[in-house]
Order: C-alpha cells, then structure tokens, then sequence
C-alpha cells in the first residue's frame, strides 16, 4: 500500500464522513455551496478510492484499477485545491454579507427613517424605521418609485428634494403634508458614486406632525388671547360710551316727564326709550366680548357641577325641542366648582344650542360628567393646565358633524356657518371656560356628529355655597340729602352724566378724573363726603388702590368701584375680596341710583359703629408730599 490514498483506512474514511457531515448540516456552519460541492466531490473520490482497494483486493481487473488509480490520484488534489478556493470565496463573502447585516442593524436602529432613492427615483434600500412611517414592507417598498410610495402619485411631485439633490448635488430639504395627514420633514443628501457621479440619494424622513400640531395650538393660543385682548379693549371702551349714552337718554326722559307741557314733545320721551333700549343690546353685545376677553367680573361660588346641570334641564329640554333626544349620564355625587354660576350655565347652554342646530332633524345629545384626573402630559391638555383633579362636562350630539376648517376657526369670535348666527356663543364659552382656569376641546366626524368637552378645575371646599338673595334694584326716586359724594371718573361723558342725575337728587357731587385728582379732591373735600364711586381704571393708576388709599383714612366711607372690565385676575379677585360695591358698566341710572342707595345705607350703618381703627382723617398730601389741593364739584 504505497499509494498515498491507501493509507487512510476505514475508520479514518469513517471520522471524515462524520465532520463533512456535520460541516454541512450544522446551521452556524459557515461553509458556502461551492465548498459544500468540493466536500461531497473528495468525498465521492475517496469512496472510489475505496472501491478500487475492492477491486484489486479481489483481483477482478488489473487493467480497469490501474487506471481508476491515476485517475484518482489527480482528482484527489484537484478536488482539495478547489474546495480551499471555493471554501475562502465563501468565507469572504460571509463576512461581508456579516457586515452588510451590521450596517442594516444599526440603521434599523435609528428612529429616523431613511431611503436611498436611485436616479430613476426607484427605492433601492430602506431602514425600519422608513417601513413602520410608511406602513410597508420592504418588498413593497424596495424597486418602487419613491413619489408611488410616499405621495401615492405617479408623477414626481413639486418640489421633490431627491430631484433637487441630484440635480444640485446639495442637500435638499422641504416639508410635505402628504402621506396619511401627517406633515413629513424630508432630507435629500446626493449619493456620490465611485465615478464621481451622483447615483441617488438618500433621504431621511421625520414626522414632524406632533410637533406642527403643537405649533399651531400654541398660534390658536396666542391668536385668542389676541383677539380676546382686542375685544376687552374694544368693549371697554364701548361701555364707557353706552353708559353715557344710556345715561344721557334716561335723562331725557326725566327732562321730558317733567318739562312744563307747552315745550314737551308728545313723542320725546318714546325716542329716548328707543335710544335706551338701542344702548341696551349693545351692552349685552360687548358683555359677550367681555366674556369672550374674560374681562367679565366674576361671581364665584362652591357649586355642585351636577346640581347645575339638573337645575338647568328643564329650561333645556324646552330650547332643544321634543324631536332630539337629551340623555344625562351624570357622575356619581357631588362635583364640586368654584366657579360662577350663571356662567357655567351658559357655557351649557351654548354648547346644547349648538348641539341642537346641528340636528334639524331630530337626534340624540347626551351631557355626561365626570372627574379627570390630570398629569403632566395629559393628552387633550395643550394649554398649561396645572395637574390635578378637574370636573369634565362632556356634550355630544349625533348631529353633521364639522370640517377641519371650520373646527379650526370654531372659537373666534364673529365665525358661524348659520345664516342667522352671531358666532358669539363658543367664543363667549372659550372665554368663560379659560377665565374658570379651564379649558375646552372640540372634536367632530362629519355626518357622525360632535364632541365638546370642558375641564374645569374642582374645588377644595366641601359644601356648595347658597348663592346670595338678589336684592330688589333701589327706587329711582332717590333722595341725596345734602349727601357728600365723591366720583372719580376718566371719561367725561360719564363723569357729566353720573354727577347731572346724582345733583337732581339732591347730592352734593366733587368730581374727579384721575389717580391723583382724587386724592387732592378728597382731601379738601373729606368731612363733607360720605360716599366715593370710582372707576376702576383710572389714567394715572388703579381706583382700587385710590379707594383703599382714601377708606384707610376715613373707614366709615362707603365705596363702590365701577368698572366695564378688570384687566387681570389679580383685579378682579381684590375687587371681590375688598367688600367694596361693584357697580359693572354700562349702567343705567335704575341701576346706579340703586348702589348708591346701598352704599347710603352701608354708610349709615358705618356712622353708628364705632370706628375702631381710630385713623385720624389726616390730608393725604402731607403723607406723599402732593400739592395743595383743590375743590372740584358741583354742589
Ligand atoms: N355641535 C356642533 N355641531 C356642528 N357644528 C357646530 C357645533 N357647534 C358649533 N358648530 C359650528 O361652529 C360655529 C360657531 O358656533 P358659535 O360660536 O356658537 O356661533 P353660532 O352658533 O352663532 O354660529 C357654528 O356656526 C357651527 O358651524
Ligand atoms: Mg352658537
């Protein structure tokens, strides 16, 4: 047995069979096909081998074995070099195949989406991220064309950045709203191939949707808050001119009653009424943009969100009409606000009247309360609402349903789609509802109908406080008697009719029209003064600070602060927590004359309790240095 393959025997014949074997079976084997071909040649060529010892051994043919040994003795090493060949191409291309799967693993790993889009716009290779943005799989991506895939077109869109990066070899970017609403950020880099040439490129997708739709809650945000400014201002100043008005015309008609009959006009006293009740519903007009600035001054109590609504369901059922269907589905117990009233009533009201124009045709609403709790990143909260408990009115109705467009403009002011709306009621609601601290939300399917859902922040108090007894507006037949009464007020108009009706009456008026005016007038003239009326929103400073100022020196003075509007919160709240009377303009002389008839009786009360600060009524000037006053009024 010279032959060098006639020294493997059987068993080591054996222990190869069994490593080829394995070689080939095993999964991690990293073994390719070419190597797998030369193993099982070699080892056909060793079976030969075998065979040959066979046949020599029983001595068949010399002749036939004599050549099947040359034979052999050639494959045998033709076979091995061919296997090493084959056995290190597949190695190489393992390895690299191994790198390639590194590279896709790490960009699968990026939350960014990226595509390589070829020259022909054909996607060419995608990471997950690209696949899960565009919900396909790689087949149904890979060798389609990008604007297919992305903007479900055949035709290259406008502006594509791929076509811009190509062409430019810069990069290229834009933003898209295309592929299921959502708004798409796109980055084109240009691939620059071995040549030099750009072959494709590869673009990187954001989806920048939550962060546009943040963007523009935050601009419906500040435009409401502009608007609202725009309308507190513009109804301040209404107010100040309807008090005029109104007050003028109640004159008229005073002057008109008691004018001898030769000189009346028989029809002056009706035109007086008309222009009365003209100023009227202009003041109800800017009270709604009031409401709508929450410039309105507030009365909040404890109250019971579901007692309100209970309260409130009889008058509701009758403005919606029988053919729509009210449902209450109200939380268990109490819900507990510290809110105003009348206010949140409305806020009721409004959405149901809304509710009950969206179905002409007959429907259901159903009004549903709840608590939610809220924490940091509640999802319906876009507008800074500090986390806690917070009372949900929710109002659905199965009526038509809104449009994007219209849903995104629902709460300016003046917006409606009805041909005999005033677009006042959800602006006036949006108002109400942030002035509360809360929020509201809107949501719509067209044809399936609407959801609105307001948060309002709960109470810490345990009982609901029992609103006031309203107390009957004073006669208009007021006597002054020789009372002293002080008026500070900015506007003229005002400050001529308010001192004209209260001096008829017997009052001896010094008026004032500014901060410091005020004080120098109240010094010289504050023996002989009972009562001050103030305007809130004085040139030169606060009439809540001017008032505070002048009771500290002389307490048994009554008060009242007058006012179409409080800039801020802060106002309001020291307006409310001052225990000064509040008289909100415009107001009628019905109305004026019957503050001053409680501040008279206020001061009454005053004069008999003993003044328990003891503040002497030293002049105000000495302490701030103010100049010598001087007497302003009419007597
Ligand atoms: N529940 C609702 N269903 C459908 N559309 C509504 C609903 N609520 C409000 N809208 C739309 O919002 C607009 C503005 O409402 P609003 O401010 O109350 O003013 P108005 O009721 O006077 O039109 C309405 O004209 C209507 O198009
Ligand atoms: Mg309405």
């Amino acid at each position: 047995m010279n032959n060098p393959i006639a020294a493997l025997d059987s068993l080591s014949l054996a222990f190869l069979v069994a490593a080829i074997a394995w070689a080939m079976t095993n999964k991690r084997s990293e073994l390719g096909s070419g190597a797998r071909v030369a193993i099982i040649a070699t080892l056909i060529t060793m079976i030969l081998r075998d065979f040959s010892n066979v046949l020599q051994w029983t001595g068949v043919t010399q002749f036939f074995d004599q050549y099947l040994e040359d034979f052999i003795e050639i494959l045998i090493p033709l076979f091995l070099g061919f296997f090493l060949y084959t056995f290190l191409q597949d190695k190489m291309v393992t390895s690299l195949k191994s790198s390639a799967q590194e590279r896709q693993l790490i960009l699968d790993s990026l939350s960014e989406s990226l595509m390589f889009i070829n020259r022909d716009l054909n996607i060419e290779w995608t990471n997950k991220a690209a696949e899960a943005l565009f919900e396909r799989s790689p087949n149904e991506m890979i060798g389609h064309k990008c604007h297919s895939i992305l903007h479900n077109s055949d035709i290259p869109c406008d502006e594509c950045p791929v076509i811009r990066a190509i062409s430019s070899g810069r990069i290229e970017e834009n933003e898209v709203s295309a592929f299921s609403a959502k708004t798409l950020h796109m980055t084109a880099h240009p691939v620059i191939g071995p040549t030099g040439r750009i072959i494709g490129a590869l673009e990187s997708v954001v989806d920048i949707s939550p962060r546009k739709k943040m963007e523009q809650q935050l601009a419906g945000a500040s435009k409401m808050e502009a608007i609202g400014k725009l309308a507190g201002g513009v109804a301040h100043d209404f107010n100040n001119i309807l008090t005029a008005i109104i007050g003028f015309a109640e004159c008229g008609i005073e002057e008109a009653q008691e004018s001898p009959t030769e000189k009346q006009n028989p029809q002056l006293e009706a035109l007086f009424k008309n222009i009365i009740e003209s100023g009227q519903r202009a003041a109800d007009l800017t009270q709604q943009l009031l409401a709508f600035g929450r410039r309105q001054i507030l009365h909040p109590r404890i109250i019971d969100l579901n007692e309100i609504i209970t309260g409130t369901l009889n008058m509701l059922s009758r403005m919606i009409g029988e053919d729509i269907d009210l449902r209450l589905n109200l939380a268990d117990g109490a819900i507990l606000l510290s809110a105003d009233r009348a206010q949140i009533e409305q806020v009721i009201m409004n959405l149901a009247v809304n509710a009950r124009d969206a179905m002409p045709n007959g429907g259901k609403i159903e009004i549903i309360t709840q608590v939610t709790e809220t924490v940091r990143n509640f999802a319906d909260d876009p507008v800074h609402a500090p986390p806690g408990l917070y009372a949900s009115i929710i109002i659905q109705d199965s009526g038509k349903g809104m449009e994007p467009d219209v849903l995104n403009k629902l709460f300016d002011p003046f917006f409606t789609t009805k041909n005999n709306g005033t677009g006042l009621g959800l602006s006036v609601t949006y108002g109400i509802v942030k002035q509360h601290g809360g929020w509201i939300s809107a949501y719509s399917e067209k044809n399936i109908g609407s959801v609105f859902k307001v948060y309002l922040p709960m109470a810490h108090h345990e009982e609901p406080t029992q609103d006031p007894i309203m107390k009957i507006p004073g006669s208009v037949q007021l006597d002054g008697r020789g009372i002293g009464i002080l008026i500070v007020e900015d506007e003229a108009r005002i400050l001529d009719f308010v001192s004209t009706s209260l001096t008829r009456r017997n009052f001896r008026v010094f008026t004032a029209e500014t901060f410091s005016d005020g004080l120098k007038t109240f010094e010289t003239v504050q023996d002989e003064c009972q009562i001050v009326l103030s305007d809130v929103v004085l040139p030169d400073g606060s009439g809540v600070d001017l008032v505070e100022k002048i009771w500290a020196v002389k307490p048994s003075l009554s008060v009242i602060l007058s006012s179409g509007y409080t800039e801020e919160r802060a106002g309001l709240d020291r307006i409310r927590s001052s225990g000064f009377l509040y008289l909100p303009k415009p107001y009628p002389l019905t109305k004026l004359l019957s503050t001053i008839s409680e501040a008279m009786q206020t001061n009454i009360l005053n004069q008999d309790t003993p003044d328990v600060s003891q503040k002497p009524a030293i002049p105000l000037s000495e302490k701030k240095g103010i100049d010598q006053p001087v007497k302003k009024g009419n007597h």
